[in-house]
């Protein structure tokens, strides 16, 4: 910035070629200046592109082959064959419902997607308020969504449903002004070639050269992702996956280096310590505001984030449940990633559109107090009923996730003042209060609530502080 104010203020005596050749040299020095090196230090230093915060809401896809047997999880095929000793009940399931030898790879073939209309899909997600999607790419199974040259028979375009369902349905998600994000796995459970690097002690790149990097930079270059959510980072260091360098080209080089957010599973370690937005762990619940920006990812399906066919409404959350967990994270600072794991022929389950739907028409009303807002200075007031706050410019929202047992509602935290004024969000008349204490709390006469599934309600005060 400086150097070309500095250049402004020449004298014009000076020649045109002079200001030219200065003036690309100072945009040399501030491109320089810009450009992240392959270490944490600086990878960390790299601000958040503003999207991300201000979005808050984002639907998570779990789909592959393991949406075929969908028994279990989306980890059937470890539990089966994997992990010593093997879960009985996924030998029990194959040996009770397959023929003998029967083996993983032959589920791809019935992965047939027949039903999958992106269009679809992309208006659910719309409709559901979210405004950013994460698809699995690859999960640990190794299994590509898209056509991976570096994936060769064991991708969506050479098996099963015979299409690119990761450029399908980026296609349909932008159309609607949806952010797209892709989620990929670091490791795959029985690549030859990373269970060869695994018994080397990781001290052999073989999986990472041939097969992961080319395709971590193809999946790149041809779907421009807006979002990488890595995963299955855990068994190995950074410095084996090549972490750092690939993050630097993104941040650096690549096409989208100027929107691509990222999570903070790079390697062993680097969980809640490194990387973009951290998860920490799945479904990290932090106990009061993190120093960070972070992200709340979680299922519909309390037991999978893949399709189950034996799943039971009980083990589902249900709306109010959804909108308690997104309210008590965004307080909190954080993003709210909720799942769904579509079946193998291309359906979202109704129940699950259900929970979907009803988030959208709860943030409809009450999204003024989710979307670009930001934590206030106190997070959670739980004097008679939980009541979550955040803020707004110079609104502070307080949301109800609960119906409170009187109709005045007692507010202990914002300091009043003379112009300070209450409102329900999606209703027309400002509501009566009067302080708690002179210029601290207020209690405040509800109307009668207005129904929502969400059982949840926000109040807009003006003039607090
Ligand atoms: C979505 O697709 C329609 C029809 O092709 C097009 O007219 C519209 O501009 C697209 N919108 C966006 C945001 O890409
Ligand atoms: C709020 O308080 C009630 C009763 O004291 C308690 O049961 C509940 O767990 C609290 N909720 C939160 C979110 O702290």
């Amino acid at each position: 910035g400086w150097k070309l104010k500095k250049l402004a203020e020449r004298p014009p005596a000076r020649t045109v070629t002079m200001r030219a050749a200065s003036l690309l040299l100072a945009a040399l020095v501030c491109q320089a200046a810009a450009r992240y090196t392959p270490d944490w230090t600086s990878l960390d230093s790299r601000p958040l592109p503003a999207w991300y915060d201000e979005a808050k809401v984002g639907i998570f896809i779990h789909w592959g082959v393991f949406s075929v047997p969908g028994f279990g999880s989306e980890w059937f095929w470890w539990h089966w064959k994997g992990q010593e000793p093997p879960d009985p009940s996924c030998v029990k399931f194959m040996s009770e419902n397959y023929p003998p030898g029967f083996s993983y790879p032959e589920f791809a073939p019935q992965f047939h997607a027949e039903f999958f209309d992106p269009e679809e899909w992309a208006d659910l997600f719309k409709a559901s308020g979210a405004k950013y999607v994460v698809l699995t790419a690859k999960h640990h199974e190794g299994f590509t969504n898209w056509g991976s040259p570096n994936s060769w028979n064991w991708n969506s375009v050479d098996t099963g449903p015979h299409r690119d369902l990761v450029g399908d349905l980026g296609d349909a998600v932008r159309n609607r002004s949806l952010h797209y994000g892709l989620y990929n796995s670091l490791f795959e459970w029985f690549n030859p070639l990373y269970l060869t690097d695994k018994k080397n002690g990781f001290k052999t790149q073989e999986f990472v050269m041939q097969k992961l990097l080319p395709e971590l930079y193809n999946m790149v270059v041809r779907y421009r992702p807006e979002l990488i959510w890595s995963d299955g980072d855990w068994e190995a260091p950074d410095t084996y996956w090549h972490s750092p360098e690939f993050l630097a080209w993104l941040y650096n080089d690549s096409p989208i280096k100027d929107v691509i957010v990222t999570n903070d599973r790079w390697g062993s370690g680097c969980s809640c310590k490194h990387g973009g937005y951290y998860n920490c762990e799945d479904k990290y619940t932090p106990g009061q505001l993190p120093d960070h920006k972070w992200e709340k990812c979680t299922s519909v399906d309390t037991r999978s984030w893949g399709y189950r066919r034996n799943m039971k409404l009980s083990e589902l959350m249900d709306l109010p449940t959804i909108v308690k967990d997104l309210v008590a994270t965004v307080a909190l600072g954080g993003n709210y990633l909720l799942n769904v794991g579509p079946t193998p022929d291309g359906m979202i389950p109704a129940l699950f559109e259900e929970r979907l739907r009803g988030l959208g028409a709860w943030l409809q009303v009450n999204g003024e107090a989710i979307y670009a807002s930001k934590p206030w200075r106190i997070q959670l007031e739980n004097s008679t009923i939980p009541v979550w706050y955040t803020s707004k410019g110079s609104s502070v929202y307080a949301t109800l996730t609960a119906n409170p047992p009187k109709p005045s509602l007692q507010l202990l935290e914002p300091k009043t003042s003379a112009s300070t004024k209450v409102t329900l969000l999606g209703f027309p008349v400002p509501l009566p209060w009067t302080p708690l204490q002179p210029g601290v709390g207020l209690t405040i006469l509800l109307p009668n609530l207005p129904f929502t599934a969400a059982q949840a309600w926000t109040l807009r005060l003006d003039g607090v502080q």
